[in-house]
């Protein structure tokens, strides 16, 4: 098989982040969301190049396992029950099967970051409950940004919170799960960079 030019890299992308639009709107639009905050805090923290670019492509098709869940399951307006939590759940490692088998040319540190964007320093985290020094930087930043975006945006089963709630919420979280250090640049950033998230 000849090399796959940059724009063929691209291209994969895109068709994975088309499947999933197709899917499911209101993932494709978090899903560019996050991707767009995790590169501002990425650079931020002065992520190496390539570093970044697997951040990027891995924060743009983070949920993209999401595309195996029933509907009934992902789009469920009630409260979901344990066995289809843990079919939620399963969409990380999905995601990682998804990515491993794409063209992609950085596809294996894209699939483990898509892997482990829901595991915690505290180690009560998915699928793996790794813990620590086992949580890579770009998951953490990874972690961080899609969990402010999902409590921030509307779902069918519940409504936003502020930007005020949110940090809050993920202020309290760095004692046990997020990394306080990635958070105060979080903080900062989206506080300097974001006038309309001033209000609480
Ligand atoms: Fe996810």
């Amino acid at each position: 098989m000849k090399n796959l030019t940059t724009t063929d890299h691209e291209k994969v992308c895109l068709s994975l982040v088309a499947a999933l639009c197709a899917r499911d709107v209101y993932t494709r639009s978090h899903c560019d969301r996050v991707c767009a905050l995790a590169m501002d805090l990425g650079n931020a923290l002065d992520l190496r190049a390539y570093d970044l670019e697997t951040l990027r492509i891995a924060s743009q098709l983070h949920d993209i396992g999401k595309i195996e869940v029933r509907d009934e399951v992902l789009l469920k307006p009630g409260p979901l029950t344990p066995e289809e939590w843990e079919e939620i759940k399963a969409h990380s490692i999905h995601g990682e099967r998804i990515i491993n088998e794409s063209f992609l040319p950085n596809r294996t540190g894209v699939a483990a970051i898509v892997r482990h964007h829901h595991e915690a320093l505290d180690g009560s985290g998915y699928p793996d409950g790794l813990s620590g020094g086992e949580i890579s930087q770009s998951c953490r930043i990874l972690s961080i940004v899609d969990k402010y975006d999902a409590m921030t945006s509307s779902r069918v089963y519940r409504h936003a919170l502020s930007h005020g709630e949110a940090m809050a919420i993920l202020q309290k979280e760095t004692r046990t799960k997020l990394d306080p250090r990635i958070f105060a640049a979080f903080s900062t950033l989206i506080s300097s960079s974001q006038p309309c998230f001033a209000e609480p």
